[in-house]
C-alpha cells in the first residue's frame, strides 16, 4: 500500500479558481502569471540558439554566461559577490530551488519558521525533508490604509534549538509588502544570535514601486554569509512558463544545494539559459520592469476606489490585496467563489495562503487580485466590480 507523503495536499487553490474562471467565463485575476508575451527579441534569441546547437545537456550547475551575467547583475544592484563558478546555480524555476534548498538544509526533526500568508509550495516541500514548519502570522491590516506588517519579536520568539531555517519572501506574495533598512537590521541581529540559516525567495526582485531600490538579503554581508537568494526569470520576463531560475548562495551552502540539484534534474533547459544570458546583457530589460507594473498598479487601484471594494496599496509585486467587507461578511472563500459566478471575476482568497483557511486569523475579508494583465482586461475587470 501507498503511504502519502503529503496526505493533506490536494489541488491548490490557483487551479481550482482558474477552472472555475474558465468554466464560468470569468476574468483571471486570480493566478500570478502575466497575460503577455515575452519580448520578440528574447523569443528570436531562443530561436537562435536552439539554431546553434544548444540542445543538449547543458552543464550542471547552468551555463557560464548565464551564471557570469547573474553574477554581474547581483553585483551591480546589491554589490552582493558571487562567484559564478561555486555559488551560482541556475534551477527550474525559483520551486525548484525552494526544495533543494530545503532538502539540502533540514533533516527530520529540524524546525522551519514561515511568515504566513506564504506561497504555498514552502510547507510540502519542508515536510518531504522530514522538517516541521513553524507559522508565524504576519500582522493583518486593521484600519483603512494600513498593510500586513512583520512582527520581528513574534519571528525571534519562534526561534528554537531545532530551528535550521527561516523562510523569507520580499517583495511579499500575496500582501505586497517589503522589506524596510530597519527590517535589514533586526534581521542581522537576529542571525547575530541564533545559528539559522536564511531562504530569501525574491522572484518579485525587479518589482519594487515608488523608485524605492529593493533590498536584497543579498546586500548585507552579515546576512548574505547564511542565505540562500532565489529569484526566477519567470516574473522578470514573463516567462512563467519557461520554469528558469536561480538561486545564490557562499560556496558551501552551493556544493550541498547542487548536490540535490543535481539528482532532483540534473540541469535547466539550455536554449532558454542561452537566450536569457544574451537578454539581460541590456539590464533595462529588468530595471524598466517595475514602472512598467506601477502604472498597472496604479490603473486597478484607482479603479477598486470607484469600487465598494477597499484597496491597500503594494510596495512590490504584481498583486493587490483589497478588503470586501462593505460587499459581503461571507468567508473569503465563499466570496470569492460566488464573485466569480455572478460577477465574472476570478480573484484569490487571502486565507488560502495559511495553514488554516477557515481560521477566524486567515479571514480577514482579503482578496488577492494579480494586474499583471492587459489593460484592457483591468478596465473590463474593474466596469463588472463597479456594478457591485
Ligand atoms: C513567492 C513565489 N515564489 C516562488 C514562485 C515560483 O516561481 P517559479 O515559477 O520560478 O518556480 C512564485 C510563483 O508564483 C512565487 O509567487
Amino acid at each position: 500500500m501507498l503511504n502519502s507523503k503529503l496526505p493533506d495536499v490536494g489541488t491548490t487553490i490557483f487551479t481550482i479558481m482558474s477552472q472555475l474562471s474558465a468554466e464560468q467565463k470569468a476574468i483571471n485575476l486570480g493566478q500570478g502569471f502575466p497575460e503577455f508575451n515575452p519580448d520578440e527579441k528574447l523569443i528570436a534569441l531562443v530561436d537562435k540558439a536552439m539554431k546553434d546547437g544548444y540542445n543538449q545537456y547543458p552543464y550542471m550547475p547552468g551555463v557560464a554566461p548565464l551564471r557570469e551575467e547573474i553574477a554581474l547583475k547581483m553585483s551591480t544592484l546589491y554589490a552582493a559577490k558571487y562567484d559564478p563558478l561555486t555559488e551560482i546555480t541556475v534551477t527550474n524555476g525559483a520551486t525548484e530551488a525552494i526544495m533543494a534548498t530545503i532538502l539540502a538544509t533540514v533533516s527530520v526533526g529540524d524546525e522551519v519558521i514561515v511568515l504566513e500568508p506564504c506561497y504555498d509550495s514552502y510547507v510540502p516541500s519542508i515536510r518531504l525533508a522530514g522538517g516541521t514548519p513553524i507559522f508565524v502570522p504576519l500582522t493583518a491590516p486593521k484600519n483603512e490604509g494600513e498593510s500586513f506588517s512583520i512582527d520581528w519579536e513574534r519571528v525571534e520568539s519562534a526561534i528554537t534549538e531545532k530551528t535550521k531555517l527561516l523562510i523569507l519572501n520580499f517583495p511579499h506574495n500575496p500582501t505586497g509588502i517589503t522589506l524596510k533598512e530597519n527590517d535589514l537590521n533586526i534581521l542581522e541581529g537576529i542571525l547575530d544570535k541564533h545559528n539559522i540559516l536564511i531562504l530569501a525567495d525574491e522572484v518579485y526582485e525587479h518589482i519594487v514601486f515608488n523608485n524605492k531600490p529593493f533590498l536584497s538579503l543579498s546586500s548585507r554581508p552579515a546576512i548574505s554569509a547564511k542565505t540562500f537568494v532565489i529569484s526566477s526569470f519567470g516574473k522578470t520576463f514573463h516567462t512563467t512558463g519557461w520554469k528558469v531560475g536561480y538561486c545564490c548562495a557562499p560556496k558551501a551552502l552551493s556544493n550541498e544545494f547542487r548536490k540535490i540539484h543535481q539528482f532532483m534534474v540534473f540541469t535547466v533547459c539550455s536554449p532558454m539559459q542561452y537566450a536569457l544570458a544574451e537578454f539581460m546583457k541590456d539590464s533595462s530589460t529588468y530595471i524598466n520592469l517595475a514602472s512598467f507594473y506601477q502604472e498597472k498598479h496604479e490603473l486597478l487601484y484607482n479603479g477598486l476606489l470607484k469600487t465598494k471594494f477597499k484597496p491597500i496599496r503594494s510596495d512590490g509585486t504584481f498583486f493587490l490585496l483589497a478588503n470586501y467587507s462593505d460587499i459581503s461578511r461571507q468567508s473569503e472563500y465563499d466570496f470569492v467563489t460566488e464573485l466569480t459566478k455572478k460577477h465574472k471575476v476570478g480573484l484569490i482568497p487571502v486565507s488560502a495562503f495559511y495553514k488554516d483557511s477557515t481560521s477566524e486569523e486567515a479571514n480577514n475579508y482579503l482578496v488577492r487580485f494579480c494586474f499583471a494583465k492587459y489593460d484592457a482586461t483591468l478596465n473590463e475587470a474593474i466596469n463588472r466590480l463597479i456594478a457591485i
